[in-house]
Formats: C-alpha cells, structure tokens, sequence
C-alpha cells in the first residue's frame, strides 16, 4: 500500500497529512477524488440540497482587500432590495420547493438594519407559513442582534473566517480596530452559543497563503467542530487593494483543483457535514459546481436575486449567473446536478447532518469550550 492509500484508510490527519493530500497530482489525486467521493455518499448520500440565495444589499461599511463591494470602492452602484422585492423572491423559492434560503449582504452594524433584517424575517416566515429554512450571512454583529434575528427565526448563519491564521488574515484586511480577526472568531462562538447551525469558510489559493494555511484551515473547522463550510478560489478583483500582487497567484486551473482538494480532504475529516459548491468555483471552471459535487459537496445555492441587481454583486470579475434570473439558474442547475450524477432533494430543509447529531443539549453547554487558540 502506498503512503496515500495509508492516509486514505483514517479519518483523524495531521496537519503533515493534510499537507500532502493537498498536494497530490494524477493518479494519486484522483484516488484522493474517489476516495471522498465514497464517503460522501455513505455519509449523506448523492442527494443536493437547494438554497435559494437572496443578495439583498451591497451597501458594506468594511474594506476587505480582496471584495470587489468593499467600502471604498466607488465604481458600482449601491442598492439594497425593497422588501417586497425580498418577500418575492422568497415566495419563488418557496413555491419551487427550495426548502432553505440565505440572506446575504455586506456588513452594517446599525440599530436599523438590525430592525430591517428583522422584519424580512418575520415577514418571510408570515408568507411561507415558517416552511422555510433561512440562513443569514450579513457579516459580524455583537451577540445580542444575532440572539434577535434567532429569535425571528434565523437558525442558520454563514461567517466566513476567511483564514485561520491570524498573521494572514491581517494581510487580508486593513489594520483598524473594525477589521479585527479576535472579532470574527468571537462572533462564530456566540453563534454556536446562540444555537445557529454555524457555517464557515475560507478562500483558496490567496496571495502569501501556504498549503500549511489552508491544511490549518481545515484543523480549525474540524476543531470548531463547524456544522457548514463554503469555500471557494481567490478570484482578483481590478478594484481592490489586493490586485497589486496578482503576480503572486496559482495559475486560476490550480487554485481551482486546490479548492477541489480542500472540499475532498474536508469530507473525510469532517463526513457529515454541509459543504456547498459555491458559485467561485464555476466561475474559473464552467463544471466547477459539478465537479465539487462529485467529489464532497452536497449543498448549492441558486441565486435568486432580482436580475437586475446582480452585476452590482461583484465580489470578484467574472462572477456567473449576472445575466440570468432565477428561473434560469434553476433550469441550469437542475441539468448540472444531473450531470453529477447527484439528485436535488426538493422539498426538504437538509440540516447539517452534523448539527442535528450534536443534539441541543450539548450545544447549551458551550460544546466547543473554546478550543482554538489565536496567540
Ligand atoms: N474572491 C473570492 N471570494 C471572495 N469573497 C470576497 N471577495 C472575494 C474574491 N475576490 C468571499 C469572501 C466572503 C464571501 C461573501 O465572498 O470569502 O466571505
Ligand atoms: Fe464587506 Fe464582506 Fe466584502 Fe468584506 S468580504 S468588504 S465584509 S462584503
Ligand atoms: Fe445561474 Fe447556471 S446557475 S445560469
């Protein structure tokens, strides 16, 4: 047996092992392939669960280095959805037998868009008979607004920690006291603590990351002990900061099979787990979402936002779907889910497996216990 298959054959890795599964090539990568690709479909099946994905406003008070709607960039357009504009496409995933949405948009912290977000949700939950999952990915927030938007009904919340390595992720984002890592993390454990089914991520093949960083990543969601993971390629975007050091990424195909190999390694780490093929993914390989599928992914997000507002949702160039609206993206991924040999599971919220296994009752006592360092 060679030193893959060995590695295969467990399930607990060390950061060393992770390292050398991210970097396998030919053969031995498709082995890696196959080999998640099995235990995905013994975990939770070839089934793909919909969520519908509501852009509902790029107004962000932050600078991330790399996002194309950060503050300071005055080259798009600002919106933000009137709430009936929400409310129907609520209704469309709704009545398309959608199961779950999520809300997203940039990060405000203000007493209104606490309240805004407030009513979205009770409105949502008031027209769909609270038949609904909703997640929401609206950045960070102290714990008492994200105990609100709970109480209204949220019970999903994606943060991305975007890097867990503290040294770079300060190289990610603006020195200032609003872009802090010791924040972000705070915020995952007061959503654990609240009782969200939490969901994290990272972006792959950024510049002055390693394969040592990306191999930690996957470490802390496993030891955060996180119910969902999105995660996708880097993607420069012309409008940022970050742009300057384009000269330093993978050629776009090998950050793409980097980000394949994290969702493969992820699934043997962490096999009951929601991970989704996510849209950055298609956006440097047409079957990019396809081929995530095949090899660990289980969760995808069909983008429901009113076709007019999407080009101005351009956290990287060369974002797919700008020209479709939600009918199309619908048609689109059925034949793609299809493809995969996967099959949608319409209908049906699809919790994290993981969640659901935890069970309330550890959750109440702080499960994590706080285990991840940053010093
Ligand atoms: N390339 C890829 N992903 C990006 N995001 C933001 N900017 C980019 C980019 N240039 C991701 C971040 C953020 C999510 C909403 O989008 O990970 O958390
Ligand atoms: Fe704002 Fe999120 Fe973009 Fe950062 S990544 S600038 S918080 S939208
Ligand atoms: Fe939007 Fe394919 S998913 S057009």
């Amino acid at each position: 047996m060679n030193r893959t298959e060995n590695i295969l054959r467990r399930s607990k890795l060390t950061q060393e092992e992770i390292v050398y599964l991210l970097g396998l090539q030919g053969e031995e990568k498709t082995l890696l392939f196959e080999h998640s690709a099995r235990i995905k479909e013994e975990a939770v099946g070839k089934r793909v669960y919909f969520r519908g994905l509501i852009e509902f406003s790029n107004i962000c008070m932050k600078n991330c280095l790399y996002c194309g709607i950060r503050h300071d960039n005055a080259a798009i357009n600002r919106y933000s959805l009137q709430e009936e504009e929400i409310f129907a496409a609520a209704r469309f995933a709704f009545e398309n037998n959608y199961g779950s949405l999520v809300l997203q948009s940039g990060e405000v912290e203000t007493g209104n868009f606490t309240r805004q977000v407030e009513k979205v949700l009770r409105g949502i939950n008031r027209i769909t008979g609270g038949k609904l999952r909703i997640t929401l990915s609206c950045g960070e927030q102290d714990k008492a607004t994200y105990q609100r938007w709970h109480d209204c009904g949220a019970h999903r919340y994606l943060l991305r920690i975007e890097s867990s390595n503290p040294a770079l992720y300060e190289k990610l984002h603006p020195r200032d006291e609003f872009h802090r890592f010791r924040r972000r993390l705070d915020c995952l454990y007061s959503l654990q603590e609240i009782g969200y089914q939490v969901g994290t991520g990272v972006m792959i093949g950024l510049p002055f990351q390693t394969v040592e960083d990306l191999a930690g990543d996957l470490q802390f969601m496993q030891q955060f002990d996180i119910d969902m993971v999105g995660m996708g390629p880097y993607l420069e975007h012309a409008h940022t900061p970050l742009y300057a050091h384009r000269d330093q990424l993978l050629p776009r195909e090998e950050r793409f099979q980097l980000a394949l190999k994290m969702i493969a390694v992820l699934r043997i780490l962490m096999k009951d787990i929601n991970i989704a093929a996510t849209t950055a993914m298609q956006a440097i390989d047409k079957l990019g979402r396809e081929k995530a599928i095949k090899v660990g992914a289980n969760v995808i997000m069909p983008n429901i936002t009113p076709g007019k507002y999407r080009d101005d949702y351009l956290l990287y160039q060369n974002k797919p779907c700008t020209d479709e609206n939600a009918e199309d993206c619908k048609t689109c991924i059925e034949a793609r889910i299809a493809l995969a040999d996967n099959e949608i599971a319409y209908g049906e919220w699809g919790d994290s497996a993981h969640f659901t296994k935890k069970g309330q009752g550890t959750r109440d006592k702080g499960r994590s216990g706080r285990s991840w360092q940053t010093a």
